[in-house]
């Protein structure tokens, strides 16, 4: 089906969230990017022991949390047991982590463009994959407000062949060579690529291809100018209040 919008995510893209004032992947963060005005946010999924898709970038609990241990091995319940906000200050204490399910839902009701991208521990794709489409099959958001992303080709792989119709977009941090088959492979309507991997001559021949350039992360507002005067659809930032501001004449 023709969907010109599809793959577009606006310019701005909270990155985790606005994980550079509240932490990472909770709903303070999804809600202090709305706030400062974000229209599109990025979050990292992985999946519990008892298969529900929940909300986390690490494969351990260690960081981001008042738990420790491979988040696999802990069920939901378990999982929402744990404080996800404390780490990043005392004014988030109590966070608890989203499932899949409970931050789509809040992305539809604020219209919300989101970047899903699936972080499976390794060794657990299929599982991981099974619990994000279990979700997706339940709420499906429009066409143009939903773009899966993987650095894990097996993810990628096991995805595509269950949600053909969603738009995907190739995720990686160098951009090799041959990303144009690595683009047809997975049927990507967009290029997600480390900020240093990225020039304007790249982006160009992204374009040309007919896919869209979306870059991470990036924070220094002289740096979003540039990658914007090259053409860059998107710019992945833990500080949409600060980029919204000072590149207001880009967007
Ligand atoms: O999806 C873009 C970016 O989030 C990829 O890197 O480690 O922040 O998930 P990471
Ligand atoms: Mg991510």
């Amino acid at each position: 089906s023709y969907a010109p919008n599809r793959g577009c995510l606006g310019k701005i893209i909270a990155h985790r969230g606005a994980s550079g004032l509240a932490p990472e992947n909770t709903l303070a963060a999804f809600e202090k990017a709305f706030a400062l005005g974000a229209r599109a946010v990025e979050f990292d999924v992985t999946v519990s022991s008892d298969g529900v898709a929940v909300l986390m970038h690490d494969d351990d609990l260690a960081r981001c949390s008042d738990g420790v241990g491979p988040v696999i091995l802990k069920s939901l319940t378990q999982l929402q047991a744990l404080d996800v906000g404390s780490w990043f200050g005392p004014e988030f204490a109590g966070e608890r982590i989203p499932t899949l399910s409970a931050v789509l839902d809040w992305a539809l009701e604020q219209g919300v463009k989101v970047n899903l991208e699936i972080k499976p521990t390794a060794g657990w794709e299929q599982p991981t994959v099974a619990a994000i489409v279990d979700v997706l099959q339940n709420k499906t958001p429009s066409i143009d407000a939903l773009v899966v992303t993987s650095f894990n080709a097996l993810a990628m792989d096991l995805f595509a062949g269950r949600m053909p119709d969603v738009a995907k977009g190739y995720l990686t941090d160098a951009v090799p060579t041959d990303w144009r088959q690595r683009m047809a492979q997975w049927g990507c309507v967009a290029l997600h690529c480390h900020d240093p991997f990225v020039s304007s001559q790249l982006v160009q021949s992204v374009h040309d291809a007919g896919h869209r350039v979306h870059v991470f992360t990036v924070n220094d507002p002289a740096r979003a100018k540039m990658l914007f005067s090259w053409g860059v659809d998107g710019v992945f930032t833990d500080r949409p209040d600060v980029l919204l501001k000072e590149c207001a004449d880009d967007l």
